[in-house]
C-alpha cells in the first residue's frame, strides 16, 4: 500500500510527518523521496530497526530524526524534539502496526515460527518480559485468553493446557512441536501453519501492542495541525478494531446524540474520514506481499479547531 500511502501525504504544506513505527523505514523514504515539503519524524521501540533506518535515510540528512521510543509517549517526545521537528503541530502521522519482516527473519529474535531459537519475541529487547516468561508464567486461564484475543485461535483451551503440562518452554521450537502434537489434524490441515495464530498471539501480549494503540492515536490525532493527515495500517482484528473505534470517537466528539434531533450535546468533532471503512491490499500486492492480504488502511484529517 506504499503508493497510497505516498498519496496520502501528497496534499499536506511543509512540516514534519510523524512515522510511529518506522522500522526499515520503506515508507519513510518513499515520502521523503517523493515529497520535498516534508520531513519525518520516525520512532520505534526496536533498535535494530532504527540502525536499518538510518542506513537507508541517510542521504536525507537534515530531513528526518529517529527516536528509540514506544509510540504511545509521542507527546513527551514531540515536547523533547528542537525545532523544526518539535514545536509546531505534525502535517502528518502514519502507523504501519505490527511486527516487521527483519523482526521475523532474523531466528533469534524469537519471532517465527520457522527457526528454532529462544522463545523471545521482545521488539524493544530492553523489556525485560519475553515469551518464554508469558507461556511459563501466566495462569491456564490466561494463555486461554492470549491464544483467543490475540490470535482467534479455536483450540485456545487445548493448547493452554498442554502448555502448562509441558512447562518450561524455552524456545519456538518446543513451542512448535507441542501445536503439531496438540491441534486436531483437520485443523492443522486449515487455515496456514499451526503456529501461526499461537506465535502472533504471543507476540501482542509480549509487546503489549493493543494496550498502547488507543493512547497513541489520541496523541497523533492531538499533535496534528488542521489539514493534517493521519494514515494506520493494521493487520489483526484486534487492531482494527481499536483503530476503527477512535477515528469514529475524534469523527463524532464522543457525540451520542440521537442523529434525527442533531448535536446537542456540544461535542467537539476533531477529525474528517477521508474515506468509510478499511482500504485493502490489490491483488497485484497480494501477489508481491502476501503478509499484506490481512492489511486494513484507515485515513482521516484533522478539523479546524473552533
Ligand atoms: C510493520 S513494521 C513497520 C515497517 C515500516 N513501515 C517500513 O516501511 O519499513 C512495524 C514496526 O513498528 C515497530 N513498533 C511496533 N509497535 C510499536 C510501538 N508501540 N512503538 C514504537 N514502535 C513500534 C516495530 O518494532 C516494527 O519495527
Amino acid at each position: 500500500m506504499l503508493d497510497e500511502i505516498v498519496e496520502l501525504f501528497a496534499p499536506v504544506p511543509e512540516g514534519t510527518v510523524l512515522d510511529a513505527t518506522v522500522g526499515g523505514a520503506g515508507h519513510a523514504e518513499a515520502l521523503l523521496d517523493r515529497h520535498r515539503q516534508l520531513r519525518v519524524l520516525g520512532l520505534d521501540r526496536d533498535r535494530a530497526a532504527l540502525e536499518a533506518a538510518e542506513r537507508r535515510l541517510v542521504r536525507f540528512a537534515g530531513r528526518y530524526r529517529l527516536v528509540h521510543a514506544r509510540f504511545d509517549r509521542l507527546a513527551e517526545v514531540l515536547a523533547a524534539q528542537p525545532p523544526p521537528f518539535g514545536g509546531a503541530g505534525l502535517v502528518g502521522a502514519l502507523f504501519d502496526l505490527g511486527v516487521s519482516s527483519p523482526q521475523l527473519d532474523r531466528a533469534e529474535r524469537g519471532f517465527s515460527y520457522r527457526f528454532d531459537a529462544p522463545l523471545d519475541m521482545r521488539m524493544d529487547t530492553t523489556q525485560t518480559r519475553t515469551a518464554a516468561d508469558v507461556v511459563n508464567q501466566s495462569s491456564e486461564a490466561d494463555l486461554v485468553h492470549i491464544l483467543r484475543t490475540y490470535g482467534d485461535e479455536p483450540n485456545a483451551r487445548r493448547i493452554a493446557r498442554a502448555m502448562v503440562a509441558r512447562r518450561p518452554l524455552q524456545r519456538t521450537g518446543e513451542l512448535v512441536a507441542l501445536l503439531e502434537d496438540t491441534i486436531p489434524a483437520p485443523a492443522r490441515r486449515r487455515g496456514g501453519h499451526p503456529a501461526k495464530r499461537t506465535f502472533q498471539a504471543l507476540r501482542i501480549e509480549v509487546n503489549g501492542e493493543l494496550d498502547v494503540l488507543a493512547p497513541a492515536l489520541d496523541a497523533a490525532v492531538d499533535a496534528l495541525q488542521p489539514g493534517g493527515r493521519i494514515g494506520v495500517l493494521s493487520y489483526h482484528s484486534g487492531e482494527d478494531r481499536i483503530v476503527k473505534a477512535r477515528f469514529r470517537h475524534h469523527e463524532t466528539g464522543g457525540c451520542t446524540c440521537p442523529p434525527q434531533l442533531g448535536c446537542r450535546c456540544g461535542a467537539l468533532r476533531t477529525v474528517k474520514l477521508l474515506w468509510r471503512g478499511s482500504h485493502t491490499a490489490s491483488a497485484a500486492e497480494l501477489a508481491a506481499n502476501p503478509r499484506s492480504e490481512s492489511a486494513r488502511f484507515r485515513a482521516a484529517t484533522k478539523l479546524e479547531s473552533r
